[in-house]
């Protein structure tokens, strides 16, 4: 049997994800008890309380199916971001919502713009599909290269991907361009903005997506629990749009994509304010802490709204990520991006922040 004969032709032109290295993987390798990982932008803190006593009540009932239409919670993030729950889809992690919309969209030879380097689940989403993507490089200083995907657009393009901000650069397309972009682009075309660190642009004027979905856009924006939420282990991701625009995609849906637990871990979340404020501040307090000691090692450090940071050595990152796990912290190398010499960091706790930025410079200095 080989690859070419019985898969789907499409399905050999991709490779099977390659997550960041676990902690037990990386335990046993270095027989190491204690490991701090920076590498898959998580939440340090874990989840709030309300949504571990939520998921504590809702495991009894774990023998029946789930609420198929996750109502409550969509009933939720309806009120929080001034929508109607029928312009909000729930499903199992924005993965999921992200593949679900090539399902919906893409017909074979329709072409997919999005920048690169970017989330690789556009790629897989549109070439799975027998779609074409249409790559257009970031700009030199890691921005959308908003007039490079204007003219990528054709007549046989179908999605346009913004994630914003972008993994890995954690950069974000300014507010007043996306608007202009957004008025440029044909009707016909969707654009996808995958708001997975949304949250944590610290821009007061910032609009999000949901706002250009009530000004009547054909966006899709797209949300995750997984990383201001720290419920990544839940699988929770939502997907906002008018009725027109959103009917294929929940259509292609699962029938019972979201278990008890984590709807009800979710609407729970988003009832402690208390948690999400004390995420975004120490969030933003880490970001500022690393950058500036990333900064006094000369270790390049793009401006982040996320949380995470996209750093560039200056020299081959591989052996410093080697180095940074035989002493207990795992972080992300950017080589399967194009960028051998970039890592990048999530913001963990101060503790995990302080101890990376020791270990990091004992090994710069070596
Ligand atoms: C930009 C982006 N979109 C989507 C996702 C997927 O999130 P989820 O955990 O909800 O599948 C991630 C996860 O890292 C991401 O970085």
């Amino acid at each position: 049997m080989t690859r070419s004969t019985l898969w789907r032709q499409e399905v050999t032109k991709l490779e099977a994800y390659v997550p960041g290295k676990s902690i037990e993987e990386v335990q046993k390798q270095y027989g190491l008890s204690e490991i701090t990982r920076l590498a898959s932008n998580e939440n340090p803190y874990g989840p709030s309380p309300k949504a571990i006593d939520a998921m504590n009540a809702a495991a009894a009932d774990s023998h029946l199916y789930p609420e198929p239409t996750s109502a409550e919670l969509r009933g939720k993030l309806g009120t929080l971001y001034g929508v109607d729950p029928s312009q909000v889809l729930v499903s199992n992690g924005a993965d999921n919502v992200l593949m679900l919309i090539g399902q919906a969209y893409v017909n074979p030879g329709d072409e997919v713009v999005y920048c690169v380097p970017t989330f690789s689940v556009y790629r897989t989403s549109t070439v799975v599909m027998g779609g074409v993507p249409i790559e257009v490089p970031l700009t030199g200083d890691y921005k959308f290269d908003l007039d490079g995907m204007l003219a990528a657009v054709t007549e046989r393009t179908k999605l346009i991907y913004l994630c914003n901000p972008n993994n890995p650069t954690g950069t974000i397309v300014d507010c007043a361009a996306l608007e202009e972009f957004l008025k440029k682009v044909p009707p016909r075309v969707v654009v996808v903005l995958d708001e997975a660190y949304g949250e944590f642009i610290d821009v007061p004027s910032y609009k999000t997506g949901a706002e250009y979905v009530r000004e009547g856009y054909p966006v899709i924006s797209v949300h995750t629990f997984s990383k201001l939420y720290g419920l990544a282990a839940m699988r929770v991701g939502y997907a906002i749009a008018n009725p027109d625009v959103l009917a294929p995609v929940l259509a292609v849906r699962e029938p019972f994509p979201v278990s008890r637990m984590a709807n009800s871990a979710a609407a729970a979340s988003l009832d402690d304010t208390e948690y999400r404020e004390f995420i975004l501040r120490t969030n933003r307090e880490g970001l500022a802490y690393l950058s500036e000691q990333l900064r006094q090692m000369n270790v390049g450090v793009n401006p982040s709204y996320s949380n995470f940071l996209f750093a560039d050595l200056h020299r081959d990152a591989a052996p410093v990520v080697e180095a940074l796990m035989k002493a207990g912290y795992i972080v992300r190398p950017c080589k399967s991006w194009g960028y051998p010499e970039h890592i990048r960091i999530t913001v963990g706790s101060p503790d995990q922040n302080k101890g990376f930025i020791e270990a990091l410079r004992t090994i710069l200095e070596a």
